[in-house]
């Protein structure tokens, strides 16, 4: 691990690493970055905010040698406190199978075993720690943090339950299963214990135990998470709620749930989008998505791309123009790109059309088809073409329904591709269409072809189509005179303020707090919302009623809000 690598990673910013080494920021030039430089390489107000702070807090270190600063101690020498996902799987009946298999098997199946479940952690960004036998125990947060780390733990459980179900090693007539267990809490990542290969860090506290109780309790190829975790992924998951577990060493109950699957990307996108609050500001934008809606409705397609930086409020935007739309008739088709399947081809399309066809996890082979039979015939003549297209790519087995698909597989690509246009004209001869694309920045490339057909088709179609995106993409259509750029920049100070009394409930806050929060989050309604949040919960505001004042604590300490009690919070 280089030494900036390892700098970022403590920090919590592991996600920032191939921005700094792709711009060749080293150790020695990190000390001379600027804001500006930290905007330029990407990275939002709270990220830029962390780094100018630990590049303060290095360059107030001049009696160190420089050698001594390039070369910081990496993280896994020092005793840390921080939050933690861990992730405790175990193989079941591995001690029957050691009894039915020779040694050399033995050895093969764990092998097999361990790497299909490794390779999964190792999807999700997370760390495995160590194998225990047929255990394996993994981290998700260190050494590198991400904003979404339970959720990549939860993920990554469930692809490890399928791949270790997938698994059917040499002489054994069935397949394997593993037990999985997840917890989140602070823990100290302490020093390295032991020597040579069998070094580990130690991870001290709670969590892991329960990670390791639930584990045992969990069903063959299910996952169990413990409360910590389920608060951070509540919305984003299908869940069982298994009530209050009896845990060994545990003198109370703990509550405890089964994850079942993905939820539904709609309920997912609109729970971490707060797209029930109202809209602030954003009134030309607004009013130019409304326009370009009047002229679809006539006939010629076009198509508006939302560009902004993380938060900026491309999908609240997006979301208003469908709040308005709602009481017209129109039929709406939302696409969701994926920071996790920016490889799998047609994801977005994929998920939209299960969706769309109502198709449930536990549905049969043939109850799928079914459903996917009566969405295909609202739109289509005849299923002949579509139907075994379509249900190759949602990975349906059709065997027994229609013949084999005879085409080469860029054939195959090709006609799937004609059959979506071609289910959208026949949607949109019937109403207009409001199409949503939501973080093409995360497109995958036969994604991006679909898309680039049908912008090439909108101005013959009443389809308005709205692309969202982070400002580092730029789509070759583009330039297209159906095609409207519109980039987003951050709120005025009014409309801060007014996202800030909608969280307060309408009180109002000291005025150098909200002075603060508006001049902190640079008008980014994301952080506006967080910090926000952060300084209502913190013991620094009392509740008077109908505003907020700072609490007697922060008062008697003397310092006025430039002295030191915000930086707390700040
Ligand atoms: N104009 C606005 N009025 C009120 N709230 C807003 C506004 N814009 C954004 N928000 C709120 O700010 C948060 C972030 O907005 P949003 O999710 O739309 O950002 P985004 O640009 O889509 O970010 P990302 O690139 O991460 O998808 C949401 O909770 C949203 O409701
Ligand atoms: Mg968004």
């Amino acid at each position: 691990m280089s030494d900036i690598t390892a700098w970022l990673a403590r920090l919590g910013l592991g996600k920032y690493i191939e921005a700094f080494t792709a711009n060749e920021v080293d150790f020695d030039a990190l000390r001379h970055l600027t804001e500006e430089n930290l905007r330029e390489l990407g990275l939002p107000v709270g990220p830029r905010r962390k780094v100018l702070a630990a590049i303060a807090a290095l360059n107030t270190d001049t009696l160190s040698p420089p050698s001594s600063v390039s070369a910081p101690a990496p993280p896994r020498h020092e005793a840390e406190r921080r939050q933690l996902t861990v992730m405790f799987i175990d193989l079941v009946g591995s001690t029957e199978l050691s009894q039915r298999l020779d040694p050399e098997e033995m050895r093969d199946v764990f092998h097999a075993y361990q790497s299909a479940v490794s390779a999964e952690i190792a999807r999700y960004e997370g760390y495995v720690a160590k194998f225990m036998g047929d255990g394996v125990l993994a981290y998700f947060g260190w050494p590198s943090a991400h904003e979404d780390d339970a959720e990549r733990a939860v993920r990554a459980g469930l692809a490890a339950a399928t791949a270790t179900a997938s698994l059917t090693p040499g002489s054994l007539d069935q397949p394997l299963a593993a037990r999985i267990g997840i917890a989140t809490g602070l823990v100290v990542v302490g020093d390295l214990i032991g020597e040579g290969s069998a070094q580990e860090q130690a991870v001290v506290g709670e969590t892991p135990n329960l990670a390791a109780r639930l584990q045992a309790l969990a069903e063959p190829n299910a996952v169990v998470i413990a409360g910590g975790t389920h608060r951070l992924v509540i919305g984003l998951f299908e869940l069982i709620e298994l009530g209050l577990q009896e845990l060994k060493g545990y003198a109370t109950a703990v509550p405890a749930w089964r994850v079942i699957g993905e939820a539904d990307t709609e309920g997912r996108f609109d729970a971490s989008h707060g797209v029930s609050t109202p809209l602030v500001g954003r009134s030309k934008e607004l009013d130019l998505l409304l326009q370009c809606w009047q002229q679809v409705r006539t006939g010629s397609g076009h198509a508006v791309v939302l560009s902004g930086e993380p938060g900026i409020g491309k999908s609240r935007l997006a979301a208003a123009l469908e709040e308005r739309l709602r009481a017209e008739p129109h039929a709406r088709l939302r696409y969701f790109c994926s920071p996790y399947h920016t490889n799998s081809a047609l994801y977005p399309v994929i998920e939209q059309l299960s969706r769309a066809a109502g198709l449930r996890l536990g549905d049969s082979t043939s109850a799928k088809l079914d459903k996917l039979e009566a969405l295909v015939l609202q739109s289509a003549p005849d299923l002949s073409e579509a139907g075994p297209l379509l249900a190759s790519l949602l990975s349906i087995d059709f065997a027994n329904r229609y013949s084999p698909i005879q085409l080469t597989p860029q054939a195959q690509k090709a006609r799937t591709l004609g059959v979506l246009i071609e289910q959208l004209e026949r949607i949109a001869a019937r109403q207009p269409v409001l199409l949503v694309v939501e973080d093409m920045h995360w497109i995958d490339q036969t994604t991006s072809e679909w898309l680039a057909l049908l912008v090439e088709r909108l101005p013959d179609l009443p389809v308005l189509l709205v692309v969202t995106f982070r400002p580092e993409v730029h789509p070759p259509w583009l330039k297209q005179s159906h095609v409207t750029a519109v980039s987003l920049a951050s709120l005025g100070r009014d409309e801060g303020e007014a996202i800030i009394r909608r969280l307060t409930g309408g009180r109002s806050l000291p005025s150098e707090v909200t002075n603060h929060i508006l001049a902190k989050t640079e008008g980014i309604p994301l952080f506006v919302e967080e910090l926000t949040k952060t300084v209502l919960e913190s013991d620094f505001l009392v509740d008077a009623g109908d505003h907020y004042q700072l609490s007697r604590a922060t008062c008697s300490t003397d310092e006025d809000v430039n002295g030191g009690w915000y930086c707390e919070v700040f």
